[in-house]
């Protein structure tokens, strides 16, 4: 008989430690927002550096990139030269976000 009441009961405490961890957490939050940013910073900013212009060993400063969306798109994707592809890396919807991100380091915004 207990475990029939049991069960519930922790089904609703579950719930709320759920609600209760997303709603405080405001890493979390900011990650929602700019997931290009946090992509960026792990994968990208050892040879393009934070701004993108660090150019590490050949790597291109993208502040000052020429590339539409769809050249930066392929780029990242299947690589190039000595830039490697992110395909086996980054999901496309990654993929995505982080050009979006390189494209807002840019000036012209
Ligand atoms: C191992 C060092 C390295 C890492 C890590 C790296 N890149 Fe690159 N990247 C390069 C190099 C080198 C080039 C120049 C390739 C060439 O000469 O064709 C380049 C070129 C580029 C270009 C083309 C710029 C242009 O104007 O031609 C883009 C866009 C780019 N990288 C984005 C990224 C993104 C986004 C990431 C992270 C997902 C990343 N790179 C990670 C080395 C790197």
């Amino acid at each position: 008989m207990n475990a029939v009441r049991t069960i519930p009961f922790l089904m609703g405490m579950l719930l709320l430690a759920c609600g209760g961890s997303t709603a405080g957490d405001g890493m979390a939050l900011d990650a929602e927002r700019k997931p290009g940013a946090q992509v960026y910073n792990t994968n990208c900013a050892l040879c393009h550096g934070r701004d993108g212009k660090l150019g590490l060993n050949g790597a291109k400063d993208l502040t000052a990139s020429t590339l539409t969306k769809a050249e930066m798109l392929a780029v990242v994707t299947d690589g190039r030269n000595a830039m490697m592809p992110y395909k086996n890396v980054l999901s496309a919807k990654e993929i995505d976000a982080v050009v979006e991100h390189v494209r807002s380091l840019g000036t012209s915004k």
